[in-house]
């Protein structure tokens, strides 16, 4: 049996202006004890599938599972064995971490000496001990995030839903999010996580599905999708984005970003000698030139026709320091 189970779902929404079809065709299967990633831009429909499968919100049409258990039919069963941290939360700011876990660990049933075990367990865990005294608008960006977690797991979940973990943190409070999650899969939960960042998905994911407005384009481990395009990237840089426009007119399946122009082939090492003298025959100085295997940022290129890195990095201003 999976673990969790998206069979054809689809999200509609009537809004006034209209139908938004927000999820148009999802479906994956998550193994137990694998981390899975969903990668994909904004609006693609991330949060939407999340929200399905975790019963917060009905499926227009389609099923979710959760161990076998439908998410329409069985929903307060379904809501036992999740932990869910949402990308919008409503965490009530006023209050201490320490009383935050106390009354989520209350309100998942423990008694009140156990609550209090729980929430020392639990602030440990995610490196909160000795802010738990502070209220929650005191912490920063990374310690928000870590809160979040910490919460998710306080009834023990197998299954646990982590929408975009770590957008807006700086590279150093994702690190330590990944090494918690990390953690988590040793101990056997299983991780359904949204992400932006594709290095995000590189890092932690077993298997990744890349949706794209609300339609599965991919799916398959990091190497599989990677091995999938075949061949080499070959990137010129060029002095100019105006050299590198006149460059992809020589160049065949290449594509132009700035002053860069990639291309990829068969045996990239063997193929630059010939395209640098194409180039330097029609007098575009090239400033550098590189092969390399492909990347997931590549994969996302070729499956949806564009890039996804900087589309997150919008974001960058909310970026707080530890
Ligand atoms: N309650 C709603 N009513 C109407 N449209 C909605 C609603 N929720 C989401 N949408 C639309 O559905 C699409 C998918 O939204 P969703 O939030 O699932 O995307 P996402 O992949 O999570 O994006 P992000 O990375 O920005 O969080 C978007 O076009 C969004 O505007
Ligand atoms: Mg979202």
């Amino acid at each position: 049996m999976f673990a969790v189970e998206a069979k054809n779902l689809k999200k509609t929404f009537k809004t006034k202006q209209g139908d938004v079809e927000a999820v148009k065709d999802v479906s994956f299967q998550v193994n137990n004890g694998e981390i899975f990633g969903i990668l994909g831009p904004n609006g693609a429909g991330k949060s939407t599938t999340i929200l399905m499968l975790t019963t917060l919100l009905r499926v227009t049409s389609g099923n979710g599972k959760i161990q076998g258990l439908d998410v329409g039919q069985d929903d307060s069963e379904v809501r036992k064995k999740i932990g869910i941290a949402l990308q919008d939360t409503g965490i009530d700011n006023l209050l201490t971490g320490r009383e935050l876990f106390f009354t989520t660990a209350r309100l998942w049933g423990f008694s009140k000496s156990d609550a209090k075990k729980r929430t020392l367990e639990m602030l440990d865990l995610v490196g909160l001990t000795e802010a738990a005294d502070r209220r929650v608008k005191t912490y920063s960006g990374g310690m928000k995030r870590r809160l979040d977690l910490g919460l998710s797991l306080v009834h023990k979940p197998e299954v646990l839903f982590l929408d975009e973990p770590t957008t807006g943190l700086d590279p150093g409070s994702r690190r330590v999010l990944w090494e918690e999650i990390k953690r988590l899969r040793e101990d056997g939960v299983t991780i359904i996580l949204t992400t932006q960042y594709l290095e995000e998905a590189d890092e932690l994911a077993d298997r990744i599905s890349i949706i794209d407005n609300g339609l599965v384009v991919a799916e398959g481990t990091p190497d599989e999708l990677k091995t999938s395009i075949g061949g080499d990237v070959i990137t010129f840089i060029f002095h100019s984005y105006e050299d590198a426009k006149k460059a992809k007119g020589l160049v065949s399946n290449s594509e132009i970003e700035n002053n860069e122009l990639r291309t990829t082939v068969e045996n990239g090492a063997e193929r630059i000698p010939d395209l640098l003298n194409k180039l330097s025959e029609n007098e575009l100085e090239v400033v550098s030139v590189s092969a390399n295997k492909p990347s997931l940022d590549d994969v996302f290129l070729q499956v949806t026709g564009y890039r996804l890195e900087g589309a997150a990095d919008t974001e960058e201003e909310l970026i707080e320091n530890e």
